[in-house]
């Protein structure tokens, strides 16, 4: 399995580290197939496998679930899991049991906070201390969308920009392992990417950073309808899945399924 200092080697020489995210058994089966360098457990669970219009729901119990599931899939690939809304805000202590719990039921790599307020970069620090290490969120945190007004573009002014540049580095030198920059802009990334010496990772932050993460469900289009503009569709599984289930039920209807084939003899 890579580890952070395989990552941090990564950024040193310059090769793009792959992450994608993924919900259960089969996607990490494929994914970790496929080589994707990390997995990400992601709280978009809540949309795109649950079905909720935010993460907001989206429980430590939900996390585990399905982080158990991933790794059954990916035993050999860097996991990193999502602590989900509320769940390392209302105290440092209730942050660290939850993530105790996280991360030792999981068999977690490291675990993924959004922001850096004081109480997250301490917690960032206690975490690490404990043995935990910490992916850090910046730009859009979808947890804060409500206190954000909607999913989009964050940082576009130079003091915004500023802010999350110095966010990124207290974070780094608190000790995290890598920051996922959201929806920021490109040259911002840029700038986040070599000032710090941890590897930053992009969805929807350009080119620039020294990693990139999408979400399963969008790079497959597989039971998402809106892809954001930051998503490239490498298939369309959505029509190939329609397609074959309706073909089922047509040849269950029209008696050509199961021929003699698909049956048991005496
Ligand atoms: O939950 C998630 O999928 C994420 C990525 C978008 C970074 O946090
Ligand atoms: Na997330």
């Amino acid at each position: 399995m890579l580890t952070r200092i395989d990552f941090q080697q990564m950024k040193e020489k310059k090769k793009k580290i792959t992450m994608l995210t993924s919900y259960d058994y089969p996607s990490a089966k494929l994914a970790e197939e496929a080589g994707i360098d990390m997995l990400l457990v992601g709280d978009s669970l809540g949309m795109v496998v649950l079905g909720y219009d935010s993460t907001v729901k989206v429980t430590v119990d939900d996390m585990i679930h399905h982080a158990k599931a991933v790794k059954r899939g990916a035993e050999n690939t860097f996991m990193v899991v999502d602590m989900p809304f509320m769940s390392y805000h209302i105290s440092l202590e209730e942050s660290l049991t939850h993530a105790r719990n996280i991360f030792q039921s999981t068999d977690a790599q490291a675990l993924k906070i959004e922001g850096a307020t004081t109480e997250l970069l301490n917690l960032t620090r206690r975490l690490t201390d404990s043995g935990i290490p910490v992916v850090a969120h910046l730009g859009l945190t979808p947890q804060s969308v409500n206190v954000l007004g909607g999913f989009k573009v964050q940082a576009r002014e130079k003091q915004t920009a500023d802010k999350l540049i110095e966010d990124a580095k207290q974070l780094e030198v608190n000790g995290a392992i890598a920051v996922v920059l959201e929806c920021v802009p490109l040259d911002l990334a840029k700038t986040v990417t070599e000032e710090l010496t941890i590897p930053t990772i992009g969805i929807g932050a350009g080119v620039h950073c020294d990693g990139q993460v999408l979400v399963y469900h969008d790079i497959l289009k597989y039971g998402v309808d809106r892809l954001p503009k930051f998503v490239k569709p490498y298939t369309d599984l959505n029509d190939t899945i329609k397609g074959a289930i309706e073909s089922y039920c047509s040849d269950v209807v029209d008696q050509l399924f199961p021929t003699e084939k698909q049956s048991f003899k005496n």
